[in-house]
């Protein structure tokens, strides 16, 4: 059963606050490699900023999403996108290569991607791809957790995110029946130009959520105290604490 989440996604806020989601996805584009005439899958492409690169290379792109907002930024772009969960991909042997960056760790349960990943590659084909790893967002985590705890809410049971170490994910991949070809997570302190308030907009929805209306405005201004100290540096900048888990592996001949 497809978990989805409960965030709205707005392509403008996104676009306005959150570039700095496809601009660190310059590494996995470079991992993908894409060439002059292959057909690819941009999974939760979001408004196709990246999806964008990869048809600049000369391949013919296919982007899906789950957000209709986000799908119809990339197609006002030019891009051949569809609303479609990545929990329910209909593709059968049709790619080169899937390709994802900043989405996949929304997408849960992963196994079931897993597979309709699989079943969209062609054999042989690859996948690559950039996602939120284990101790992703850690503070953010426990700061969000404290607050609503406060008020009888469980945070982890309300998170959309799943965050895998290379372990855990590797065995994923092999079961699906990849081989993994490399697999690494490592930190990325992730500069918020936009501050905090914009990512918990963008990203946060779901632990907001359940709170009474009159409630939420103190619960982030508790959370964002938290926080602070922790990730304000001393110039005034908030720094995320991003792991990322990037990876590529092959589809069975
Ligand atoms: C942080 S954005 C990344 C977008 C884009 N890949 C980029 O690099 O800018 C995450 C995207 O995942 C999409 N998403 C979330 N859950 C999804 C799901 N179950 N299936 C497909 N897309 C999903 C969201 O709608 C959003 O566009």
């Amino acid at each position: 059963m497809a978990e989805l989440s409960r965030q709205t996604w707005q392509a403008r806020r996104y676009a306005a606050t959150a570039a700095f989601v496809p601009a660190g996805g310059a590494a996995v584009l470079a991992l993908l490699a894409p060439q002059q005439g292959e057909r690819i899958l941009d999974l939760g492409c979001g408004d196709g900023a990246l999806t964008k690169e990869i048809a600049a290379a000369g391949a013919s792109v296919v982007a899906v999403d789950a957000a209709p907002d986000m799908v119809a930024a990339a197609r006002a772009g030019g891009l051949d996108a569809r609303v479609m969960p990545g929990q329910s991909l209909a593709f059968e042997r049709e790619f080169d290569a899937v390709f994802s960056n900043a989405a996949l760790h929304w997408m849960r349960p992963p196994e079931t991607v897993l597979q309709g990943v699989r079943r969209a590659l062609k054999p042989g084909g690859r996948f690559v791809a950039e996602m939120g790893g284990h101790n992703n967002i850690a503070a953010i985590m426990v700061a969000v957790a404290a607050v609503l705890g406060r008020r009888g809410l469980n945070a982890p049971a309300l998170s959309p995110w799943y965050f895998p170490s290379a372990l855990a994910y590797r065995a994923k991949l092999e079961a699906a029946g990849f081989a993994v070809t490399e697999i690494s997570l490592f930190g990325r302190p992730t500069v918020l130009d936009s501050g905090i308030d914009a990512w918990l907009d963008n990203f946060a929805e779901d632990f907001f959520a359940p709170l009474a209306a009159a409630e939420r405005a103190a619960a982030r201004t508790e959370i964002v105290d938290l926080l602070r100290p922790v990730l304000v540096d001393e110039t005034g900048t908030w720094i995320a604490d991003y792991v990322r888990l990037r990876f590529r592996a092959v589809a069975p001949k």
